[in-house]
């Protein structure tokens, strides 16, 4: 039987390197990404975290280092998460909020040693501090239960944001998802003059099970579960909403986390917000690649790739990515 030779061939742009280079719609730089990392308190070695191969507890020392690498990768921005000594930790979290809280001490430091040479954006949630590891402050109802309560929970955002801005912090990045937090911290860091730190809102921010390996990172006190303050994954209409109140509150960027299981989500709101918009690849998308990739059932180093294009073309502006240094060095080695 004869076939009639397609009109088109899409192939032709699929020939060669050089071509599928050329018209390629969507690239990596090491400029997209941005890098969580984890300080701790009372520790003299950097202490692996299991369930997040390459990825670590950092001491001052080795948290120093490990920035100076980013930033000779070109890396842009780190996010650093503290985790306190198990009896520093108390109902409020306060040691999210003293000077010498291991968060502030590594911010300090960190901006002592580079300037401006690396953006430090610091994580603004109570959950690494509370004993009960919940993201803010309990309170009990008069029906005797007990809430996470909202109000008094985004007074201690202010503090802890205002801690950080002193600190040295060029971002802050509520992630709590505490009602009306970003005009909180907003009006809190504009009173103490602080009006050039920047507000990264976690916006829509999705009560997932692919937290679980940040859990052990941050040694999480939690029990239960965040679905009375963070989104049911069954919604994307609610993500809208929690991105526009974000902006009108004085968000500078929003965010959509987690990434590949939501990249519907992210699509949507890159279309409607005027702000950038970042998404976070967080712990447990992380830790099936290498899961994978250990039991030899998948490729590191392409998946890795493919799963950042693919958050990079659902729209995302920068990425939150555990794989920051490993995509950059790539990248570098690839001349990309
Ligand atoms: C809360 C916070 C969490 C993450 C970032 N900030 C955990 C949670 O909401 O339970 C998760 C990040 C990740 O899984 O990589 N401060």
């Amino acid at each position: 039987m004869n076939v009639q030779p397609p009109l088109r061939r899409p192939r032709r742009l699929r020939t060669t390197a050089a071509i599928r280079d050329m018209v390629a719609e969507t690239r990596l730089d090491a400029s997209d990404f941005i890098y969580p990392l984890f300080i701790a308190d009372g520790i003299t070695n950097p202490r692996e975290i299991s369930s997040m191969p390459g990825q670590y507890q950092h001491t001052l020392d080795s948290l120093t280092r490990i920035v100076a690498e980013a930033i000779e990768l070109g890396i842009r921005c780190v996010d650093l998460f503290g985790v306190p000594k198990p009896e520093d930790k108390d109902a409020e979290g306060s040691h999210a909020w003293q000077p010498d809280g291991i968060l502030n001490r590594a911010i300090r430091h960190l901006r002592d040693t580079f300037g401006d040479d690396i953006l430090i954006m610091a994580d603004t949630c109570l959950d690494e501090f509370t004993d009960h590891g919940h993201c803010g402050v309990l309170s009990t109802t008069t029906r005797g239960e007990s809430v996470v309560d909202n109000d008094a929970t985004v007074r201690f955002y202010q503090k802890m944001a205002c801690a950080q801005a002193d600190a040295g912090a060029h971002i802050v990045s509520p992630s709590g998802m505490m009602d009306g937090q970003i005009r909180a911290i907003r009006t809190a860091l504009d009173e103490a003059g602080h009006q050039d730190v920047a507000i990264m809102a976690y916006s829509a921010k999705y009560a997932s099970a692919f937290y679980g390996p940040f859990r052990d990172a941050v040694g999480s006190s939690l029990e239960g579960d965040r679905r009375t303050y963070q989104q049911n994954p069954a919604n994307t209409r609610e993500s809208l909403l929690e991105v526009q109140l974000d902006i009108d509150e004085g968000a500078d960027f929003v965010m959509v986390k987690p990434a590949m299981p939501y990249l519907d989500v992210l699509t949507e709101v890159a279309r409607t917000a005027t702000v950038p918009v970042a998404a976070y690849q967080v712990s447990g998308e992380y830790a099936m690649l290498h899961a994978a990739a250990r039991s030899g059932w998948l490729d590191l180093e392409a998946t890795m790739l493919e799963s950042l294009i693919a958050i990079k073309r659902a729209g995302a502006n920068q990425i939150l990515t555990y794989f920051a240094l490993d995509a950059a060095a790539y990248l570098r080695a690839n001349h990309k």
